[in-house]
């Protein structure tokens, strides 16, 4: 029976490379994100790169009908799930610095980041195969702070507890928990606009291997972790960002 993998944030970026690595090993996938148009994309594109079956799940994962909505299709699937890996997430606009803007910023990084995925997670554990994986999206922004007023990279650090809080609970059922924290990640949708060639330079004058990272980068690791020779590996944040350096 192949195994069943569910990918948040699975439309675009890392997300979609995380599902396509996956897909490569024959596995099976639920996809979830916002947006149907760009699940259905990955779908077809999942489907020709040999996964054994792809289900989309259109859905608003920081809320708790969406993350309901996922428990459902995956618990109608009928068998245990293998792996969680929750790529939703991403930066709001900082505003104008008021006070009702400031806490705007703080208040939908923490709903897109972290709520994202401990509704996914916490909707999902009881379907959890043991020695299921799990992984969560951290970000260098944890380590060294981020735009506006640095609810992004707050968000990202509450992953972190999240993480061990979430590896000793499950540990007992042979169930690991890891975060991956990417520096600067190219082709995604991440940035948007935001992102100048003066910026991208900088971001990759920091990485020792002097390129920017790829979304495929970034996937291998989290196949790895959801495998049988990452199962011992639990409670750990992992970077992968070309050797850039905090606080730069
Ligand atoms: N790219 C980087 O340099 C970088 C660096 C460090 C960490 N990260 C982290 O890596 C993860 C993947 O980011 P990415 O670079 O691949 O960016 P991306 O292409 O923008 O992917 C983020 C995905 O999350 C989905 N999403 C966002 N909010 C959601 C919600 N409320 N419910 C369900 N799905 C939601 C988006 O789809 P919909 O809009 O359709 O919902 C999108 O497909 C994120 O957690 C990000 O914070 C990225």
């Amino acid at each position: 029976m192949p195994r069943l993998i569910i990918v948040t944030g699975a439309g675009s970026g890392i997300g979609r490379a995380t599902a396509e690595r996956f897909a490569a090993h024959g596995d099976g996938l639920v996809l979830a994100g916002r947006r149907p148009d760009r699940l259905d994309a990955a779908a077809d594109a999942l489907r020709a790169a040999g996964a054994a079956e792809v289900h989309t799940v259109p859905a608003d994962l920081s809320d708790e009908s969406g993350a309901l909505r996922l428990h459902d299709h995956v618990e109608a699937l009928g068998r245990p799930v293998d792996a969680v890996v929750c790529c939703a997430g991403g930066t709001v606009d900082a505003g104008d610095g008021h006070l009702k803007s400031i806490a705007a910023e703080w208040h939908d990084t923490y709903r897109a980041n972290v709520l994202t995925a401990v509704l996914t997670v916490e909707a999902l554990v009881p379907l959890l195969a043991d020695t299921a994986g799990i992984v969560l999206y951290s970000s260098i922004a944890a380590y060294r702070g981020s735009a506006g007023t640095g609810g992004y990279g707050a968000a990202k650090a509450a992953l972190h507890a999240y993480t061990h809080h979430l590896a000793t609970r499950l540990g007992p059922r042979g169930i690991s928990v890891n975060a991956i924290a990417p520096g600067y990640v190219a082709g995604t949708e991440f940035f948007g606009d935001r992102m100048t060639p003066a910026r991208e330079a900088l971001l990759i004058r920091q990485t020792a291997m002097g390129r920017a990272g790829t979304p495929q980068d970034v996937a291998g690791l989290a196949f790895f972790l959801c495998s049988p020779e990452g199962a011992y590996i639990t409670s750990q944040i992992v970077q992968v960002n070309g050797g850039s350096q905090h606080g730069v």
